[in-house]
């Protein structure tokens, strides 16, 4: 055989690998949520068969998913919740990858315990049931809050948030940390290849019919329903790269360990004064916290390395905020305020 038939035979062979690959079945656990609906779309793009859980199978909940290119051929839905173990491994079965999305997202301390439990029955039930491959949606909470961290450090993957401090100034981001400790521990306990997505503010167009944490993040910040914004720094990525990401890491055979996935820090300052020119006829929140009695937190640097050498480009944020914003208007979720509603405020 010549080596440019060599060549060629091995380019078919990786075609037909990743041909077989895509027609896997996969399950994305919360696959109507905001990330999750992102998560089963890419999936449905790339070719794979998906099967999608949600607690609640009414289709008002749920049209937005069985409308999706593929959806019809390809997607199913099961009904799961993460703390009922039957339910689990009846919706992995026959499934070669997981990805555990699913979580409760609030301010509520009774989200801790469903969260850690909730990871650990999906990582026993996964495995119980021959999946080979686990993509876990953590936080950058997980990793960035940390008193102690110097604010000139480059945060990265290895940097872990202290989890007193969490768990006593932002009861979210301990759930998350903790969930992702349980999920490190229950894949080594039982040989399940694990890769951790970390998103921060994730932000977009919205697939649901229904508004999300942190899609409402911007909505009140943008009506100037809080009366005053926190001297605070925050990181903010784009939820289809959010949804690209998980799927990357899936399809990369050697990716293993934690992924940050984060396009742009800012200072709440910046980030509003960034809403007030894209959309000038909102009334955009403008006073801060302590105003000119305190100094100014600056924001810190990021490393996203490992994601970018996956391929990932990240949106720019003033695309993101543009086309959540257009969405939501669309949908209902978000007034649409002409100039003359400015003039009247
Ligand atoms: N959005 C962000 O800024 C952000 C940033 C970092 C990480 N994350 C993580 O990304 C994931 C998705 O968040 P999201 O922003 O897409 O929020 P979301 O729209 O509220 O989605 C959360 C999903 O979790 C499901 N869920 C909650 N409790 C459950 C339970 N006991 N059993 C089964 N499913 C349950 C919900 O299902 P139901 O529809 O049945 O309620 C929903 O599908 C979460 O793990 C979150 O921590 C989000």
């Amino acid at each position: 055989m010549s080596p440019s038939s060599v060549e060629a035979n091995s380019i078919d062979n990786g075609e037909k690998r990743q041909q077989q690959q895509k027609k896997k079945l996969v399950c994305v656990t919360g696959a109507g949520g905001f990330i999750g609906s992102w998560v089963v779309k890419e999936l449905l793009l790339r070719g794979y068969r998906v099967r999608g859980t949600a607690r609640d199978l009414a289709v008002r909940k749920n049209a937005h998913l069985l409308a999706l290119d593929g959806a019809k051929e390809r997607l199913s839905l099961c009904r799961a919740d993460v703390l009922d173990y039957g339910s689990l491994r009846a919706a992995f079965v026959g499934c070669h990858g997981v990805f555990h999305v699913a979580s409760p997202v609030s301010k509520d301390p009774d989200l801790v315990p469903v969260a850690i439990e909730g990871t650990k029955n999906v990582m026993n039930a996964a495995a119980d049931m021959g999946v080979s491959r686990v993509v876990f949606t953590s936080s950058y909470g997980a990793v960035h809050m940390n008193p102690n961290r110097s604010p000139d450090a480059v945060v990265d993957e290895t940097c872990w948030s202290d989890p007193e401090y969490c768990r006593q100034n932002d009861i979210y981001c301990y759930a998350k940390m903790m969930a992702e400790r349980t999920a490190e521990e229950e894949a080594a306990k039982r040989g399940l290849e694990l890769a951790v997505v970390l998103p921060c503010v994730t932000v977009g167009p919205v697939l649901q019919q229904s508004i999300n944490f942190s899609s409402n993040h911007v909505v009140r910040y943008l009506m100037g329903t809080v009366a005053t914004y926190p001297n605070a720094v925050a990181a903010y990525a784009d939820v289809r790269d959010v949804a690209r990401a998980h799927v990357l890491v899936f399809e990369c055979p050697d990716a293993r360990g934690r992924y940050l996935c984060i396009g742009t820090v800012l200072h709440r300052a910046q980030f509003l004064q960034m809403l007030k020119d894209l959309f000038p006829n909102y009334p955009v929140t403008s006073k801060c916290e302590g105003d000119g009695t305190v100094a100014m937190v600056k924001p810190y640097k990021f490393s996203t390395e490992r994601l970018k050498n996956l391929g990932l480009e990240f949106i720019p944020l003033t695309k993101s905020l543009q086309d959540a914003v257009e969405c939501l208007q669309r949908k209902g979720l978000l007034p649409v305020m002409l100039p003359q509603h400015r003039a009247c405020l």
